[in-house]
């Protein structure tokens, strides 16, 4: 009986080391070559360019400059939003650049820079034909969010003080424009330069009303395995192109000025 005893305790205890070596070897070493995590699917911050394919926008474009400053080569991974956080945590990307916006919440979890980009506010868009003006009007309506986005956290957190209706929770803003279009709904919530691709001049179909006092900004999430002075040399090379006007080119190239 000892000698089972003894041989179980030893199995459970090889498990766990194998366990642990394999969780903690998963991480992947930052050497030469800075591992970036994208969502490829929110232009102007990160998407397909229609000409290639190629992963494009703003925040790729920051990313390829702070890699550059420091030296790194990078590798872009295209996955699902709500996947990004989970997967910097497992250590199988670095840094996430997608048009994220520092949240208390994901704080926990992943370092953030500081804003580089501000003066985005939420809008509630409608059909033209809406009555819609403004958060009040949205008591006992259906709205679209996309689905782990922060206009998501906001819109779920008025829902019990303004008794707002339905949230209708859809992945991508592709998928909600169609569905306000189709009358799915009566309004979406999303930024205003998130927006701003998908809407051409003379669009008649749509309308927005800026929700105040809402700022959707963006940072580049830094994985907690990699070390504090690496969050540093990125906020050193982040402030440094402040300094030096590339981040306002950028904005400028991207139009999210
Ligand atoms: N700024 C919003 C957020 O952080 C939306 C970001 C969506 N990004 C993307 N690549 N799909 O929640």
């Amino acid at each position: 009986m000892k000698k089972i005893l003894g041989t179980l305790a030893l199995l459970i205890a090889a498990a766990g080391f194998l366990f642990w070596y394999r969780s903690t070897s998963d991480v992947k070493p930052l050497s030469q070559v800075l591992i970036v995590g994208t969502s490829a699917d929110f232009p102007p911050f990160s998407f397909r360019s229609p000409e290639d394919d190629q992963i494009v926008g703003f925040d790729i474009d920051v990313i390829k400059e702070v890699a550059k400053r420091l030296s790194l080569e990078i590798e872009i991974q295209d996955k699902p939003f709500g996947t990004l956080i989970p997967q910097i945590e497992l250590g199988q990307i670095h840094v996430i650049a997608a048009g994220m916006t520092p949240t208390p919440e994901r704080a926990k979890r992943v370092h953030f820079t500081k804003s580089y980009l501000s003066g985005n506010p939420l809008l509630i868009v409608t059909k033209s034909s809406s009555d819609i003006q403004g958060l009040e009007d949205l008591k006992l309506k259906e709205v679209i969010v996309n689905t782990g986005y922060t206009a998501e956290t906001y819109m779920t957190s008025l829902m019990s003080s303004m008794a707002i209706m339905e949230l209708l929770r859809l992945p991508r803003v592709t998928d909600a424009l169609t569905a306000l279009e189709y009358d799915k709904a009566d309004a979406f919530v999303t930024a205003a330069f998130t927006l701003q691709p998908y809407i051409k001049e003379g669009d008649t179909r749509f309308k927005v009303h800026v929700i105040p006092q809402t700022d959707e900004e963006n940072a580049l999430a830094i994985s907690k395995h990699l070390p504090e002075e690496f969050v540093q040399k990125v906020q050193k090379a982040l402030d440094d192109m402040e300094a030096d006007g590339t981040l306002a080119a950028l904005k400028k190239k991207w139009n999210v000025l």
